[in-house]
């Protein structure tokens, strides 16, 4: 089993404004796989907390970050940056699958900024922030996962 921390970045969710249904649809996407959610948090789209909470992750004994929201063109929205100042090594072929699959769904895919990278060893890896684009970009590439997570730890 993977140990998989989710994290929902979004200013609404976090004041309980709104409720947060895309953290939720990664859990359930994760139901009765090899990954093992162990947290899951709302955390507004400051970067520097972000920052902080990635860095604390990942030198846990957590292996997968999965985020959701902050990836599009708001002056908030700032989940790319903060995922970057955190990886040593960036893993640009997740967000391209990404992308290069929701443009098939929708051309808004080309919208999300999404980044992924390995720190240590754990990889981070956002996802935009619609339950929909989560459940899109989450089941495209899961599949492909384990391997490289087996060859990373
Ligand atoms: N990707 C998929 N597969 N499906 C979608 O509906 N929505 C897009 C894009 N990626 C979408 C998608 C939209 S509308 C935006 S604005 C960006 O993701 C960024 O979303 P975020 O700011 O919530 O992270």
């Amino acid at each position: 089993m993977f140990k998989t921390a989710i994290i929902t970045a979004s200013d609404k969710g976090y004041k309980g404004i709104r409720k947060d249904l895309s953290g939720p649809t990664i859990n359930q996407l994760l139901k009765n796989t090899i990954y093992d959610v162990v947290s899951y948090e709302i955390l507004s789209d400051d970067k520097l907390p972000l920052i902080k909470r990635l860095k604390e992750l990942c030198d846990s004994d957590i292996t997968l970050i999965l985020t959701t929201g902050g990836t599009g063109f708001s002056p908030r929205d700032n989940m790319p940056e903060a995922t970057r100042a955190v990886i040593e090594k960036e893993v640009p072929g997740i967000p391209e699958a990404m992308r290069a699959y929701s443009l098939k769904i929708t051309p808004a895919g080309m919208l999300s900024r999404a980044v992924a990278g390995i720190r240590k060893q754990t990889l981070i890896i956002n996802l935009p922030g619609s339950p929909k684009a989560v459940k899109e970009c989450l089941s495209y590439i899961l599949p492909s996962l384990e391997h490289g997570l087996k060859i990373m730890t």
